[in-house]
């Protein structure tokens, strides 16, 4: 069942919302050749601990971390480890959410060390701008399917493809609730969105073709083709007026 969300319901959602949001910033703040992806997940739960919420990814699903590090062919899910150090010339994507007082918050981004060859950084570019194109979508009235169009059109006509195994969700007092939000899709189909409606959109973006792989890891997901890979994310409440964005650091 999707639940429209109350207005103090949200006000708590903000509060996860915005800390989720302090806490992406820190990490890809904290993006440099040398630094371990456990030292970025370390300093992630520490803030975000620090601000009386917890980190939502741990144990999910039996999860072990509070990001997810994923470096150029990683998609999602990369797992921190000390063995794993950032070099220059990576693109880092950084995906964690935190929950505060029982409501969730849940963003990602894709942070360049260094710097980063022409192709990933217009492939960051091309994922960001797919998310707002997204997020322009979903307005009160529209349907679930016009922001998956609106995601996979701006990407497909810039020479890269959109991920089709993994989506965006519904979310409140679950990290994942419904519905379920493609990045791709036909306009008009699906369900209509209503105000109330707290919805995270997270387009991730191959370089290549879409096909991706999980490691044997249980959680790594790889590019099939090996090619580069972007994620952004962001929590959306539609309002009346049009979508807000929930995970806005500087709200
Ligand atoms: N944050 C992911 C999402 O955007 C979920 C991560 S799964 C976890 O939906 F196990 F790592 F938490
Ligand atoms: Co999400």
């Amino acid at each position: 069942m999707i639940v429209l969300k109350t207005e103090r319901e949200l006000s708590v959602m903000r509060e996860a919302c915005k800390i989720s949001a302090q806490a992406l910033q820190l990490v890809g703040n904290a993006v440099e050749p040398g630094v371990t992806t456990a030292e970025l997940d370390a300093l992630a739960e520490k803030f975000i601990r620090s601000c009386g919420a917890v980190p939502n990814f741990k144990n999910y699903e039996g999860y072990p971390a509070t990001a997810c590090i994923s470096i150029n062919n990683e998609v999602i899910h990369g797992i921190p480890t000390s063995k794993r150090k950032i070099c220059a010339g990576d693109i880092v994507s950084v995906d964690l959410g935190a929950k505060f007082n029982g409501y969730h918050g849940d963003n990602a981004a894709t942070f360049a060390c260094g710097d980063v060859s022409a192709e990933a950084k217009r492939l960051m570019d091309v994922t960001k701008e797919s998310l707002y194109e997204g997020i322009s979508a979903a307005r009160p009235g529209s349907r679930i399917g016009d922001i998956g169009f609106a995601v996979q059109q701006y990407v497909e006509k810039r020479g890269f493809s959109v991920v089709r195994d993994f989506v965006g969700h519904g979310i409140g007092t679950e990290m994942h609730e419904p519905p379920e939000v493609p990045n791709f899709g036909t306009p008009g189909r699906g369900i209509r969105l209503l105000p109330g409606m707290t919805i995270a959109i997270e387009p991730m973006v191959n370089a290549g073709k879409y096909g991706v792989s999980v490691q044997p890891d249980g959680w790594t997901v790889l590019t099939k083709d090996g090619s580069l890979s972007a994620h952004f994310e962001h929590t959306v409440l539609i309002t009346k007026d049009g979508p807000k964005i929930m995970t806005d650091p500087n709200d």
